[in-house]
């Protein structure tokens, strides 16, 4: 079971009727599970930003649980990711430390579902409010998953809905999530996306040392690219080497598109990638700014400890470099 971090952004959680709840069963339903209850503490929103970023290093899951306010998240919740998606953190050059993490929003809405409409006192979809959340998670190279929200979840004492109806739909909310979570944390594609993630991050950097990418290719790996065919770990390395010489390091490969595809001996893995770089003056790209897209298939095996090997690595439509 993967990590879970919650951070919920509840203001005062001892005046909720549903997030309190949501909040209970989760942490009485998930293994391994940490839950960050900013209103307790950052009652003065001076977050820590150092000791919540070391919670989503350490965490696969981030669920942002928090009551819909004025059509997004309470302020102490806006104000942590503020603070603590910063840059080289969840954006910038090095700002890659949520890559391939899953973000699930997980929230209490007061209108009912008729009202979110465009002929309704809301006019917009919920999903059409999310947008800025979506995007900040894309920013971060994060896994938008289905959010997971429930209506009418305001319990005025005598003027909107009865208590024990909107607990029962914060019960129920609970379980979907944790069953969502509990999907995603264990699928196959979730390891896929995680490794695509980790693999293209190392590509990134080009360390000297080729032992991650060795360590995920059968020694009997099919490498077939524009610029040659090799075969096997030493003909990876050779490739390596070559490409090493050209590309400087800190470079930038954007997955724009993977499809994943189950295979009868493993899965197939399409990629679009984008890769932004510079080369070496002295390399046969003379020192030119790469911005590039290829298209990669990949056919890949797992174990069934999750160990990805890739057996055969494909890349072709290499355009021309601007
Ligand atoms: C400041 C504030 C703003 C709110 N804004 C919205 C809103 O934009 N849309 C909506 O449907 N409900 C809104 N509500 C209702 C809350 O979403 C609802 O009270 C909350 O989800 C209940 O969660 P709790 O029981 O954990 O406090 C708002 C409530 C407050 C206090």
């Amino acid at each position: 079971m993967s990590k879970v971090v919650v951070i919920s952004g509840h203001p005062n959680l001892e005046q909720s009727y549903t997030n309190s709840v949501i909040l209970e069963r989760l942490s009485a339903s998930l293994d391994s599970v940490d839950i960050r209850r900013l209103d307790r503490l950052y009652p003065d929103y001076q977050i820590d930003v150092e000791a919540e970023q070391q919670a989503l290093i350490d965490a696969d899951v981030v669920v942002l649980q928090f009551p819909f306010y004025w059509y997004s998240v309470p302020a102490l919740l806006k104000k942590w990711i503020d603070d603590v998606f910063s840059f080289n953190f969840a954006y910038g050059p090095e700002g890659d430390k949520l890559k391939g993490k899953s973000l699930f929003l997980s929230f209490t809405v007061g209108g009912p579902e008729e009202s979110y409409d465009p002929l309704g006192y809301n006019h917009f979809t919920i999903e059409q409010m999310l947008r800025p959340l979506e995007q900040t998670a894309y920013l971060a190279g994060m896994e938008y998953r289905k959010p997971v929200y429930t209506h009418r979840m305001v319990y005025i004492p005598d003027v909107y809905n009865k208590l024990e109806e909107v607990q029962g739909r914060a019960f129920e909310h609970a379980e979907r999530l944790i069953s969502d979570i509990i999907a995603t944390s264990a699928s196959a594609e979730r390891r896929i996306r995680r490794f695509v993630a980790d693999w293209f991050g190392q590509f990134d950097k080009l360390p000297e040392d080729g032992s991650y990418f060795t360590k995920h290719l059968s020694p009997h790996v099919t490498w077939v690219m524009p610029e040659g065919h090799f075969t096997g770990h030493e003909g990876f390395r050779q490739w390596y080497q070559s490409v090493r010489k050209t590309f400087e390091p800190d470079c930038q490969h954007n997955v724009e598109q993977l499809d994943i595809k189950e295979t009868e001996a493993g899965y197939e893995v399409r990629l679009r990638i984008q890769l932004i770089a510079n080369t070496f003056i002295d390399s046969a790209m003379k020192g030119r700014q790469i911005d590039m897209r290829v298209n990669e298939t990949w056919q890949i095996g797992m174990s069934d400890e999750g160990e990805i090997v890739i057996y055969d690595y494909r890349v072709d439509s290499l355009k021309d470099p601007k």
